[in-house]
Formats: structure tokens, sequence, C-alpha cells
């Protein structure tokens, strides 16, 4: 069985390729996430298997070394919810680990996962890695809010939005720190909560619209936008640069449901001496 080993890479990745499916394959693309996760449980990266020749891992907006058999953090996963996007052979994983073998705080990631439509090998990790000292986090309040959460499931088709629409939805949200007309495009809807690292507004208010002390025309829009986007859930992730935080590497994900904004969740590093994760720190 093909394992994750970066030396011997090349060889593998073609010789796992007589079996090449000819479209994306939906298991396929779940199989890879759950693979991530016991990487995440195991402090290894070596579950992950299927690797194109091309592989890159980005953690935190910058590429990075992604190692087989080398320990790292071991984080039991206390909670994972997945979007997949069939039309970009793409995944997002949000992922809440309360603990970890090095400093016990736990960790909160968002990860998108792009394969090739063709062979469905994993061309691209792309992971925003939040723990101590990143922007409110705190992975206890993160979890505890996102299990309030408990209606993040399949739309029915009448309360879908097309691709399109929830991409509007996450770009006029994400240009609104500099677009004064963006604020106006988005369809806030009522109620709507937004978990930001362990911040949760609305608490219990019918009335919140997710603009509740969110502040417009401050600076520029996120830049670097990579989109996974699932319509059966209704939801699109963003990963970017977060200009007015500095640049700081962040994940918006939004769900949309009869054409209104429902939830938000937001991860964003701040603290980018340490990133964590299961990988090291980048040098
Ligand atoms: C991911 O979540 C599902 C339920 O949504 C659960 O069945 C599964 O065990 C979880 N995986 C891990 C690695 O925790
Ligand atoms: C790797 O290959 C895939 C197609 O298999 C392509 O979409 C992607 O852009 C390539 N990545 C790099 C970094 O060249
Ligand atoms: C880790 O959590 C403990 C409490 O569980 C806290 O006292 C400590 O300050 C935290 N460390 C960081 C770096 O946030
Ligand atoms: C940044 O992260 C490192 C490693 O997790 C931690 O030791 C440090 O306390 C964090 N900074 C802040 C301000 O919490
Ligand atoms: C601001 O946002 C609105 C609504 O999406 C859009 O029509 C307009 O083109 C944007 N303006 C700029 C300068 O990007
Ligand atoms: C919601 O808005 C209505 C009408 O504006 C108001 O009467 C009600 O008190 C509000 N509820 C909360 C929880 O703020």
């Amino acid at each position: 069985m093909l394992r994750f080993c970066l030396k011997s890479l090349p060889i593998l990745a073609a010789a796992s390729l007589p079996s090449a499916r000819a479209a994306c394959d939906r298991d396929a693309l779940l199989e890879t996430v759950d693979e991530w996760m016991m990487g995440q449980e195991m402090g290894l990266a070596g579950p992950l298997q299927n690797i194109a020749a091309n592989f890159t891992y980005v953690q935190n907006n910058r590429v990075a070394d992604i190692t087989g058999g080398q320990l790292f953090r071991i984080m039991p996963v206390d909670h994972n919810r997945t979007l997949v996007d069939m039309a970009a052979c793409a995944t997002y994983t949000e992922l809440i680990m309360l603990t970890d073998s090095e400093d016990g705080n736990g960790s909160v990631v968002g990860v998108q996962i792009r394969h090739d439509p063709s062979d469905n090998s994993v061309f691209l990790i792309d992971a925003i890695t939040t723990g101590p000292g990143d922007w409110v986090f705190n992975a206890m309040r993160t979890l505890h809010y996102a299990e309030v959460e408990t209606d993040w499931g399949t739309l029915e088709p009448s309360q879908r939005s097309s691709r399109g629409y929830l991409k509007a939805v996450a770009d006029n949200y994400l240009d609104m720190w500099t677009n004064l007309t963006a604020v106006d495009a988005v369809p806030w809807g009522q109620p709507c909560n937004r978990l930001e690292g362990g911040e949760y507004t609305g608490q219990g208010n019918a009335n919140d619209t997710c603009k509740t002390s969110i502040p417009t025309g401050v600076g520029p829009a996120d830049t670097n936008r990579r989109y996974v986007i699932d319509e059966e859930v209704g939801s699109v992730d963003v990963l970017s640069t977060f200009g007015v935080m500095d640049n700081a590497p962040d994940s918006h994900e939004f769900r949309v449901v009869n054409g209104k904004l429902r939830y938000i969740h937001a991860m964003t590093v701040t603290n980018l001496t340490a990133p964590s994760g299961l990988f090291p720190a980048i040098p």
C-alpha cells in the first residue's frame, strides 16, 4: 500500500497510476480527508496516499515541507466537518482538536485539499492552522459553539443557492473592508451567528445579522483567495490573506440558507512565530 514518503514520491506516485479513475470521485476525496485526520491523530503525515508527483503543501499561506515518518504533534480530533466541491474536485474540512502532545492547548484547523480529477491524486494541501496567540483562539469555546450549530447538514434543493451566488456572498463579505457597496450586497440573514476564534456573536438573539461589530471601509480587501464551494450544504470556504489584519493567513467559511447568510466560521493566524499544526513551524 502506498504510504507518503517524500524522497521516493515520484516513483511511487507513478506506480499507483494504473488504477486511475476517469473523473472526480467523491469517495476518493473523503478518503483523503480521513487520511489527513488519521495523520493529525498519529502526529504523522504517513497515512496520506495517492499523492500527485507535483504535490505541494501550504501551511498558513506559505509552502512548507510535509515529511513522512517523523513525529509531530499528536492531536485527537474532537470535531470535523467537510465540504465537498465536485466541480473543483476539492474538499474543505474544519477540525477542532482540544489537546495536543506539545503544549496541550489544541488547535483549530481549516484545510482545503485539491485533487487531479483524472486520477484523484492529491496535488495540493492548503491548511490554516490556529493555536494559542492566534486571533481570539480558544479551542474549547470553538468546539462548544461549533457543536451548538447542529443544522449544518445537506439543504433541501429549494433552500440551495447556485455556485456563483455562494461565491459572490463570500466575495462581497471579504471585499467589505474596503468596498462599502459590497457591505450592502451581502445577503445578511436573520438570525446569523459568527464563530471567530472562540468568540461567538448573536447568542440567543434571533435578530442578530452577523453584521454586528463588523468594521467596514477600514483597509484592503482580502487577497489570494482560494475557494471550496459545496452547493448541497450551501457553503463556501475561502482561504486568503487578510490585509486588514496585517496580512494574516485566514479562513472564512459561509453557510447560506434560502439565499441568506446563516453562519460564518473564521480562523485567523496572528501568532506567526509558531504556527501550530500537524507539521513543524515554517523556518
Ligand atoms: C468525523 O466526524 C464524524 C461525524 O461527523 C465521525 O463519525 C468521525 O468519527 C469523525 N472522525 C474523526 C477522525 O474524529
Ligand atoms: C499540479 O498538477 C495539477 C494537475 O494535476 C495542476 O492543476 C496543478 O496546478 C499543479 N500544481 C503545480 C504547483 O504545478
Ligand atoms: C494553555 O492553556 C493553559 C490552560 O489550560 C493556559 O494557562 C496557558 O496560558 C495556555 N497557553 C497558551 C500559550 O495560550
Ligand atoms: C504563540 O505560539 C507559541 C507556540 O504555540 C506560544 O508558546 C506562544 O505563547 C504564543 N503567543 C501568544 C501571544 O500566545
Ligand atoms: C464593490 O462591490 C459591489 C457589489 O458587489 C460591486 O458591484 C463593485 O464593483 C465593487 N467595487 C469595486 C471598486 O470593486
Ligand atoms: C428583535 O427585534 C424586535 C423588533 O425590532 C424587538 O421587539 C425584539 O425585542 C428583538 N429581540 C431581541 C432578542 O433583541
